[in-house]
């Protein structure tokens, strides 16, 4: 990871009464998560919705680029229509001074890149689990005329529950052009990962499903093999491999699941008319296989893992949730900036009822005592 230096920004506003926190928009950052091409996610307490959501801020020498800028609203405009269990839900899309962020929910869990990185590669039928929930969530997108375009494990978030949730849903590279081979290198800047890129994609053919489907396919080498199937290599060496070489076939790991190894390698092939047309196809042959079960991924004892930017998360919450009981009302932001209140320990004010009730009966106890000696 590289340093936090978005949060060194001057755009944003620190909170007086949480050091070391910066509000961004509504939202109160807690905890750097992780940096990806196109920016740095932080889990944030968003003071309207009182929820827990992850932001998403844009990299400034990103958000300085007028087109960049407008294709990412325009993505990002239609991903906010999608609500489905398996997609990264948006919330909201807002740029401040400068700064362009995308709030979003937050998964409690892991990425797919992370469970391997912890826990070594999946089971035949946790890694059908993990590729069906996925494809369940790009079908959604599909149908509403979205490709991804980055599906890739650090994409596949696996909450704690055992259900998989899409991310990064509609942020896109800068166009790209088929001659344009310096808008196609921008492009492969921001994405990172071009080892889960389908070959078309290399020559800048216009996004189709086949190619999320492709990345899928590649997606589940790395969950059952703990490797990616295209070695980390210079982007001229992996250009050709992708185009000339057949992607690495799997069938003997998955023999447990008849049916399974095909079905890969259809998600592989490099032609994109062979594939499975998009991922509603590809979601419906994953159920046939049998085998589905989220379960099989849930992981309760799960420990977050984000970079604290201040004070504990646990306290700027309880903070914050003090500051709101004493000042209600919807003046979230400025209820963060209020005179720092005294932290009080959230057991101790429970704790007290019964304290009361026992007191009072004892009261009540000796009153009708001394009632009836005097009577
Ligand atoms: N909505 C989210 N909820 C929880 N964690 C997230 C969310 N979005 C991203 N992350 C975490 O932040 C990290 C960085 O994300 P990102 O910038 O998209 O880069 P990449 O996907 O290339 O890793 C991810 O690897 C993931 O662990
Ligand atoms: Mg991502």
């Amino acid at each position: 990871m590289t340093s936090p230096s978005l949060l060194q920004d001057p755009l944003l506003r620190p909170v007086p009464t949480l050091e070391g926190h910066k509000v961004l928009g509504k939202t109160v950052l807690l905890e750097r998560l992780g940096e990806g091409g196109a920016g740095v996610v932080y889990r944030g307490w968003h003071l309207n919705f009182r929820i827990v959501v992850a932001v998403k801020v844009l990299r400034p020498e990103l958000a300085a680029d007028a087109d960049y800028v407008a294709r990412f609203h325009r993505e990002a405009h239609a991903t906010l229509q999608i609500t489905h269990q398996n997609v990264v839900r948006a919330h909201d899309l807002e740029e401040r001074d400068g700064l362009h962020f995308l709030v979003m929910e937050y998964v409690d869990g892991l990425s797919a890149r992370q469970w391997i990185h912890r826990r070594g590669r999946m089971s035949v039928d946790q890694a059908l689990t993990a590729l069906a929930g996925a494809a369940a969530g790009l079908a959604e997108a599909h149908t509403h005329g979205l490709v991804h375009q980055d599906v890739k494990p650090s994409n596949l978030l696996l909450a704690r529950s055992g259900r998989v949730k899409v991310a990064d849903l509609g942020l896109v590279g800068p166009a790209v052009d088929s001659d344009d081979e310096a808008a196609a290198a921008a492009r492969r800047r921001v994405f990172g990962t071009p080892q889960y890129m389908a070959p078309e994609q290399w020559d800048g053919a216009p996004p189709q499903p086949s190619a999320d489907v492709w990345a899928l396919g590649a997606c589940a080498y790395y969950l059952l093999t703990g490797r990616h199937g295209l070695p980390k290599v210079a982007k001229g060496e992996l250009r050709r491999l992708v185009r000339q070489e057949p992607f690495p076939t799997i069938g003997g790991v998955v023999r447990a699941r008849p049916g399974f190894g095909d079905l890969l390698e259809r998600c592989v092939d490099r032609d994109p008319a062979r594939r499975f047309t998009d991922a509603t196809a590809l979601h419906q042959a994953l159920l046939a296989l049998g085998g589905v079960d989220e379960a099989l991924l849930r992981d309760p004892d799960f420990a977050p893992g984000g970079e604290p930017v201040g004070l504990p998360a646990n306290e700027v919450l309880a903070r914050i949730d003090d500051q709101r009981r004493r000042r209600p009302g919807p003046a979230a932001v400025s209820a963060a900036a209020a005179p720092r209140p005294k932290v009080r320990a959230a057991p101790a004010r429970s704790s007290a009822a019964p304290i009361v009730v026992v007191v009072l009966l004892v009261a009540a106890a000796v009153i009708v005592v001394l009632l009836r000696s005097q009577g």
